[in-house]
């Protein structure tokens, strides 16, 4: 030990002096090159990015190392804790891939192919949203669209205000665009109606770039009304921001209530932007296609340039998502009326336990829970470790990482109902039986 710790102070003092003597870089530079042969003669790593460090786990993702363990223990888990929809993809849509006879699987244009796009444009208009072809800039998935609207709109330090809870992966595009979330509370009391506006007001600042809703909401599932979103257009325009509403559940509304989309009010339209996506809508979440729309010429210039960079959305997957287009309302109506089947049967089944409250969801397909538990993080991890009804658990989202403001929805998780409803029931009574075994 002596031998090595000699060796590496004259190492040390070498090099300092190599350091003192060279004139031609900066110190700094020659500070940090000693560092990194040192280390990596010692094989200590080199340091990566506090914007790394500062990336949130997914609330929805992190519990996979646990529940493989109990798959391994030979449990069976009911999956509440994501989104991802039993319903099968349109078979146009697969049909179209199947079919189709390319020889070159080439890029496509950076905006996503001119024949899907005039299809979307299309599809809005019938939604009763004036959206022209240009207009639209086809992403990998909504969630490359909300990284492109954060990088159209944002510098680093801006803030974005958001009503939370809000969807977890919110924080993650944040931090990697370094935009600080500023949130705004809405309550499981109000069902997490909009905030009052004179809350957005208290919160906006010089740095305060826009304001981002999800519409239906997840984790909510809370609907906006016309009023509501005309109420955020009006503080928008009198502050100079933009509104960007996540709108990838737009068809998934229930008991008659009707979407409207911010593109809707004529007044928005050099401050609005829709993040869309093909996952949800036609359960086509591997595809991996959504798109940022905007009436904003400049907003859809910016968001070329990123588009641009990473060159195109796939080329196999706006096929796809080209033909879904075909699907006919049918489908939709049979998802809705089986969606909002298992929604009564969620919450009829979770008021019935004692101490749970439930939101109940006007839209998409989740809800957020509060439980008579006291950290929901520890809780879900016990569910999959140490929990079964007769080799049977649940698997749950913890809500707190809905939410950015510390130490809120730490008693609330996120059920995503996209299971068949036999097994929602199985699952509301295994909850049941937990939360009466569970010691907090
Ligand atoms: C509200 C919301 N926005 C965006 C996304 C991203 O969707 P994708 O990237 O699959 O299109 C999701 C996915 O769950 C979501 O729930």
């Amino acid at each position: 030990m002596r031998i090595i710790g000699r060796f590496i102070l004259i190492d040390v003092l070498i090099r300092l002096r190599y350091i003192k003597l060279s004139k031609e870089r900066s110190f700094e530079l020659k500070f940090n090159k000693y560092f990194a042969t040192l280390f990596s003669k010692y094989k200590i790593m080199p340091i990566i990015s506090s914007k790394g460090k500062n990336m949130p786990e997914s609330p929805i993702r992190k519990l996979v190392p646990y529940a493989e363990a109990a798959k391994k223990e030979g449990k069976k888990i009911y999956q509440l804790n994501i989104g991802q929809p039993d319903i099968k993809s349109p078979q146009v849509a697969l049909d179209a891939v199947k079919n189709n006879t390319i020889d070159v699987l080439a890029y496509s244009r950076s905006e996503g192919s001119e024949e899907y796009r005039e299809k979307i444009s299309n599809y809005y208009k019938k939604n009763r949203i004036p959206i022209e072809a240009n207009e639209i800039i086809v992403t990998t998935g909504g969630s490359e669209a909300l990284l492109f609207a954060m990088g159209t709109i944002a510098d680093q330090g801006d803030e974005i205000i958001i009503p939370e809870p809000f969807y977890a992966n919110y924080n993650g595009f944040a931090t990697a665009s370094g935009v600080n979330i500023v949130p705004v509370i809405s309550k499981i009391e109000d069902n997490f109606a909009l905030p009052p506006i004179s809350e957005f007001e208290k919160l906006i600042t010089s740095k305060t770039k826009a304001i981002i809703i999800c519409n239906p909401g997840n984790p909510t599932g809370y609907l906006y009304s016309k009023e509501e979103i005309q109420k955020l257009a009006s503080i928008v325009l009198k502050h100079d921001l933009f509104l960007i509403s996540d709108e990838v559940y737009r068809e998934f509304t229930y008991d008659g209530a009707e979407h409207y989309s911010i593109l809707q009010e004529e007044s928005l339209s050099e401050n609005g932007i829709i993040i869309d996506s093909v996952s949800k809508r036609y359960s086509m979440c591997g595809a991996r296609i959504g798109c940022l729309v905007s009436k904003n010429k400049q907003i859809i210039s910016t968001a070329l340039k990123f588009a641009q960079a990473r060159l195109s959305p796939p080329t196999y997957a706006q096929i796809a998502s080209e033909a879904a287009l075909e699907t006919p309302q049918s489908y939709f109506d049979e998802v809705i009326v089986e969606y909002k089947d298992r929604r009564d049967t969620l919450v009829s089944h979770l008021q019935k336990i004692p101490g749970v409250k439930v939101g109940v969801p006007k839209g998409a397909f989740y809800c957020i829970v509060e439980l008579p538990i006291s950290n929901s993080d520890v809780f879900a991890q016990w569910l999959l470790e140490s929990f079964d009804l007769n080799g049977e658990t649940i698997m749950v989202a913890p809500a707190a990482g809905f939410y950015s403001s510390k130490n809120v929805g730490l008693n609330q998780i996120r059920i995503a109902y996209v299971l068949k409803k036999e097994d929602l029931i199985k699952a509301v009574n295994i909850l049941k039986i937990a939360l009466e075994q569970y010691q907090d």
